[in-house]
């Protein structure tokens, strides 16, 4: 009924080039994976399969070879396929994984970071992006244990796909089928990831502070900021997944470690500088935390009274070091220095000035107190400035902008 111009046309192969590891758990709703890969090729994927032991009571191996054109994954103790491809490179080959259907059971596995056979093996073996098709009952899809699970997931940065409301195999009906193969595909298609991460960073050390600092006034109040470390994450998982050594200075934030990074917790702002400074030598230093520019001068060991008669409260601050210009300074310990810069207005003004006052190779500038970008968004957009350059990255999702980000980098250290 639809003519050719009344719609826009999603791409026909919208996930072309994109190597999917589908694991397929041992639930009823494992005949449908079937029809899973068939889309996934059809969509333009690559798509290599591992199957746990339950699944294989539902569907053989054969099928799913038949489908993907590729030999299937069932067991770690194969000597003749761990030969052909050792699990370790399968983990690596892929730019995602996807779990179809994920029973209970495999979500509480995947949650507790089992590795008991090959797929919870594979998925804690792999620093690809993961997504989870629940399937199952729909009491055991509500119990608080799943949700539980889920939300450690989710937590975690795991995508989730459905499951549906409707009617179920064992002739109930609520949340817990499936969802379709094409919403799958769509899904998918939705929230993508390079179709080969550039290798440039592979073993590059990459040292990377992220998130606001808390400034202690006294035991239970600290000046802090709205910084949500979302940024510097984002980095530090996208260098991650190109094969670079990262390691996440943080203050305080509410977001899981990325798979692959190794994580510094810091609190103030003189802690993230001896992290930082510890940390040294590395290749590439990316200061995308908000440093606090100025900390009490004392910290009261009581807490702080109100004092009777008396309207206002004067807190003396003193300035904290500037870890960006510190580091800068260290020019044998680093190949690449990268600062980041929130501005309010005059935004290439003010980032130049810095790029040059910091002694910095690359500065990345947005405009906050704008909406839809900025402090706590998921969004963002940005100017890069270096010496004899610029580039502008209009708003996009803060993983999208990372790997952009990552790629100017890259250029800037080869440049
Ligand atoms: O000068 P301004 O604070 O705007 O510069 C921001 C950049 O400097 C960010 O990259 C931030 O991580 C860094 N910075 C720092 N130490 C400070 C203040 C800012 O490393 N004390």
């Amino acid at each position: 009924m639809t003519g050719p111009h009344s719609h826009a046309q999603a791409p026909a192969r919208p996930l072309e080039g994109r190597k999917l590891l589908l694991c397929v758990g041992g639930g009823i709703a494992a005949y449908k994976s079937l029809e899973l890969v068939r889309r996934l090729r059809d969509a333009g994927a690559r798509v290599q399969v591992a199957m746990t032991e339950g699944a294989q009571q539902f569907v053989t191996p054969l099928s799913f070879q038949a489908l993907s054109g590729q030999p299937v994954r069932t067991t770690l103790w194969d000597g003749a396929a761990e030969q052909a491809m050792g699990h370790i490179e399968l983990a690596r080959w892929a730019d995602r994984v996807v779990i179809a259907p994920a029973t209970a059971d495999l979500l509480a596995r995947l949650a507790n970071g089992h590795a008991d056979d090959l797929v919870t093996t594979l998925c804690l073996a792999t620093t690809a992006p993961v997504t989870v098709c629940p399937a199952m009952n729909h009491r055991m899809w509500l119990h608080p244990a799943t949700q539980a699970n889920l939300a450690l997931l989710r937590g975690r940065g795991v995508q989730v796909i459905g499951p549906e409301d409707g009617p179920l195999a064992e002739g109930e009906s609520g949340p817990g089928r499936l969802s379709e193969p094409d919403a799958i595909v769509a899904a998918l298609a939705a929230d993508p990831v390079p179709a080969a991460a550039p290798d440039r960073l592979n073993g590059v050390r990459v040292l990377i502070s992220a998130g606001p600092t808390y400034e202690d006034l006294d035991p239970v109040r600290y000046v802090g900021n709205r910084s949500s470390g979302k940024m510097g994450y984002a980095l530090a998982a996208a260098a991650a997944r190109r094969g670079a050594q990262v390691v996440l200075v943080s203050g305080p934030v509410q977001i899981a470690t990325p798979p692959g990074v190794r994580r510094i917790d810091v609190r103030s702002a003189a802690q993230m500088r001896e992290a930082v400074l510890a940390e040294l030598p590395a290749d590439i230093y990316i200061g995308a935390a908000a440093v606090a520019d100025y900390t009490p001068q004392q910290v009261s060991p009581q807490k702080l009274k109100k004092t009777p008669g008396s309207h206002t409260l004067v807190l003396e601050l003193v300035r904290t070091a500037d870890i960006l210009a510190e580091v800068a300074a260290q020019e044998d310990a680093l190949k690449l220095v990268v600062g980041f810069a929130a501005e309010t207005h005059d935004v290439e003004k003010y980032a130049r000035g810095k790029l040059v006052d910091k002694h910095l190779d690359l500065i990345i500038a947005n405009q906050v107190g704008i909406a839809g970008g900025g402090f706590e968004s998921d969004q963002n957009a940005a100017t890069a400035y270096w010496a004899d350059g610029q580039r502008d990255f209009p708003g996009t999702a803060k993983t999208q902008l990372a790997e952009q980000l990552l790629d100017l980098i890259t250029e800037r250290l080869d440049a």
